[in-house]
């Protein structure tokens, strides 16, 4: 794992988006892993400008979202396919054919899960899973005890999301009690995962997730497992990290980081 710390979110999320950007230019195919929540909003926001000014093209690429909640139709404005088609997908030029989330309002859920799992295998596997963190310390929507082997199934909200998540709804009542998730084998099978965390709130999840002992209650520590997994978090996220002046030390040092310093 390795974990890069900016200055700011700002900092935080432009590197996110230039690392993607990167991912992009080397392979028009790429096929992406994408997360919701508002920290994603400014990496997508600058993934659009670099669309715009660069001309970064999306036409070839494809995209898996980690999750969707259940009952809530693609154009509820609740929905994580609104949320995508708002900040993402509606801004730049890429195929809606080759945009992916879970069916949360399908008649068989389970068959929904199983049939999404297996357009990951039909695309090739996702090549970089973008990633948020909840402060219950999930992925995707893994709550704490999901197994660290699952699949994409359905999951129920633990109270401390659905709080969470609350003022995105108006309400605590308002927000679904659960969602379709990719599992934590799922995440572990990309080839490469990009965490982003920033704000103050996530200092102490950020360094559990990062530094604390692997375990099934917070699902992010099965990162640590993944042989290519990059954290990025900005100073007010870092507080905590003990290790925070060798991973300065290495983005500061090492050539692999060069052209994003
Ligand atoms: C939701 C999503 C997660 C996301 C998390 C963080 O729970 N299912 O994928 O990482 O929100 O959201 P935020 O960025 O708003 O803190």
């Amino acid at each position: 794992m390795e974990v890069i710390i900016q200055s700011d979110a700002e900092a935080a999320a432009s590197l996110v988006a230039r690392m993607i950007a990167k991912e992009l230019r080397a392979n028009a195919h790429l096929v992406l892993g994408l997360a919701t929540g508002r920290t994603m909003e400014s990496a997508y926001r600058m993934l659009v400008e670099m669309h715009k000014r660069q001309g970064l093209d999306f036409s070839l690429c494809s995209t898996f979202n980690l999750d969707e909640y259940v009952g809530l139709s693609p154009d509820d404005p609740h929905s994580y396919r609104h949320y995508m088609n708002e900040h993402l997908f509606g801004r730049v030029n890429i195929d809606l054919r080759n945009t992916h989330l879970p069916n949360g309002l399908a008649p068989d859920l389970d068959a929904e899960c199983r049939n999404y799992e297996a357009s990951i295998a039909k695309f090739g596997g996702i090549d970089l899973q973008l990633l948020g963190l909840g402060q219950a310390g999930h992925i995707g929507f893994n709550e704490p005890l999901s197994a660290l082997r699952s699949r994409t199934r359905v999951k129920a909200l633990t109270p401390t999301t659905i709080e969470q998540n609350a003022p995105l709804f108006g309400s605590e009542e308002k927000v679904p009690r659960r969602a379709i998730t990719m599992g934590v084998g799922t995440i572990l099978d990309a080839r490469r995962c990009l965490l982003l965390a920033t704000g103050s709130e996530k200092a102490s999840i950020i360094s559990k997730a990062v530094e604390g002992a692997i375990t099934a209650l917070i699902s992010a520590t099965a990162l640590q497992l993944h042989p290519r997994c990059t954290v990025v978090v900005d100073e007010d996220a870092a507080r905590q990290l003990q290790g925070a002046d060798y991973y300065r030390w290495i983005f500061a040092n090492e050539p692999e980081w060069a052209e994003f310093r």
